[in-house]
């Protein structure tokens, strides 16, 4: 498979602490690769750090074999990488189609209004939120705000999809129901990196693991492997 998205000796310090320390990792296209670590691991930081939400203090990410860290995030979500937040980032006076609508317009220079108004439809009906569309974003339930989130991401159009803990708080059908979600997107195309603590998601859909403690890559492999690795268990899986 070939490597679409590498990082290589990415660091980033907040003050004394560094939270993403000399990190290397790569995403093959067409991959769901999960990314698992306790709280406070950097999980979310290397996201940043990827998406340009963040400069990287050192290292750099490469996108399709070029370079694309330093770049401004709309640049960024341009050149084909979204993202959606684990804290949500909807906009609460809007209805839902009108917060999908945003990643259609802004995610791609030059997207008409009406042909965005088409593909916002269609992304809504994509990830279950047709029925919803005309609804205030306060009104619907949790599991409907997340996969809002990830439409307006789609709605960008991107080649990678970054999630960050989309199912943190979801009931056991939610799960379930999101899980469906991710492995539509990959079959549409799109290479998944998902933040995740759900560990039975982890488990069950993504082609490859790598895990995070204090801001260090501990460990790279399938899912199994990453469940069996003592360093793992250790830290985050806490002998479950
Ligand atoms: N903008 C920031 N300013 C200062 N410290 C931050 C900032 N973002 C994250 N941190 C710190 O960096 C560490 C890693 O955080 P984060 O990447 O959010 O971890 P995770 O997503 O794995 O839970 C934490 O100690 C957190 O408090
Ligand atoms: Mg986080």
């Amino acid at each position: 498979m070939a490597k679409l998205l590498e990082a290589e000796g990415l660091v980033k310090a907040f003050g004394g602490m560094i939270a993403v320390n000399k990190v290397d990792f790569h995403i093959n296209e067409g991959e769901i690769l999960g990314l698992i670590g306790p709280n406070g691991a950097g999980k979310t930081t290397l996201f940043n750090l990827i998406s340009g939400y963040l400069r990287p203090d050192a290292g750099l990410v490469n996108f399709g074999g070029k370079r694309i860290s330093g770049l401004r995030p709309y640049h960024i979500c341009h050149a084909g990488i979204a993202r959606t937040f684990q804290a949500s980032k909807n906009f609460p006076d809007m209805s839902v189609r009108e917060n999908a609508l945003i990643g259609a317009i802004f995610g791609k220079p030059g997207t008409s209004r009406e042909r965005a108004e088409a593909e916002t439809d269609e992304i809504l009906a994509f990830v279950g939120l047709a029925e919803y569309a005309d609804r205030a974003v306060t009104d619907i339930p949790l599991a409907g705000r997340k996969h809002l989130e990830v439409a307006r991401a789609l709605a960008t159009k991107p080649i990678v999809l970054m999630l960050d803990e989309l199912m943190a708080g979801l009931n056991p059908t939610e799960v379930g129901e999101a899980m469906e979600l991710v492995k539509r997107i990959r079959a549409s195309g799109v290479t998944v990196l998902m933040i995740e603590h759900v560990m039975k998601a982890i488990m069950n859909i993504c082609d490859r693991v790598i895990a995070l403690h204090h801001g260090s890559l501990i460990a790279e492999g399938a899912p199994q492997e990453i469940a069996r690795d003592a360093q793992v268990i250790e830290v985050y899986l806490g002998g479950v």
